[in-house]
């Protein structure tokens, strides 16, 4: 099992900026972070009570599948509210998005980003809707949150060297939400309109339209039911 140095900052601009310069197996939280950043060049808000954290490791061969690999350690972590997974790393309490994750590379390390809304979450300008865990009668510090988080990690990390991306796969769908219900997936220059099948051994994506498969390596997922990201 890989062992984590936890490093606190009380403020700084992003924690994916300051992991940047730690050496790997390293974790830093924060109190403030006045730049978050999210996934497609969106902000992150922070919030007093959050957990806000960079993790620092080796870049792998297949960076892309700690999506699905880090996704899941979160869900592990709060499984006691139920999470469900959106493609292909959101985390969801009753439809409504409490964790987002942002991997990013760095010369040769990989930085998961994690932001998991704990006592607060924000109340206006989102894509999605957005909740914490306080909302669901449920507290947890942010650190013990962040070494529980680094716990699951550690394990997967260790199920992926030893058997790969099938069992991880297999687990992750156990948590998906949304799996055989019309999506959309917004893409950089169309939406496209279809049926979300699983994922492939890869972690791309199927959807099922009327005339093909597709499968999908990177974009926005909404379901289609008048209730967003059910
Ligand atoms: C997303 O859903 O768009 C990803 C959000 C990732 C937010 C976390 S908070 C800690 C880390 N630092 C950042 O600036 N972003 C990630």
């Amino acid at each position: 099992m890989k062992k984590f140095e936890i490093i606190f900052k009380e403020t700084c601009t992003s924690t994916n900026d300051v992991a940047k310069e730690l050496p790997v197996y390293t974790a830093v939280y924060a109190g403030r972070q006045t730049n978050g950043r999210g996934r497609m060049g969106r902000t992150w808000q922070d919030g007093q009570g959050n957990l806000m954290t960079s993790i620092v490791l080796p870049k792998p061969k297949q960076a892309h599948l700690f999506s699905f690999i880090a996704s899941l350690s979160v869900a592990q972590s709060i499984a006691f509210l139920s999470p469900r997974i959106k493609w292909p790393n959101d985390i969801l309490i009753e439809g409504k998005k409490v964790c987002g994750i942002l991997l990013e590379t760095h010369e040769d390390k990989l930085i998961i980003g994690i932001g998991v809304n704990i006592e607060n979450h924000p109340q206006t300008g989102m894509l999605y809707k957005t909740t914490c865990l306080k909302e669901h009668g449920r507290t947890v510090e942010a650190k013990k949150l962040l070494s529980d988080i680094l716990q699951n990690l550690s394990f997967m990390i260790e199920c992926f060297e030893k058997k790969g991306f099938a069992p991880i796969r297999l687990e992750w769908l156990e948590f998906a939400c949304g799996i055989g219900q019309p999506i959309t997936v917004n893409l950089p220059n169309q939406s496209i309109e279809g049926i979300f099948s699983g994922i492939n051994e890869n972690g791309a994506l199927i959807l099922t339209t009327k005339n093909q498969t597709q499968f999908i390596t990177a974009g926005d997922v909404f379901m289609i039911d008048g209730k967003k990201d059910e």
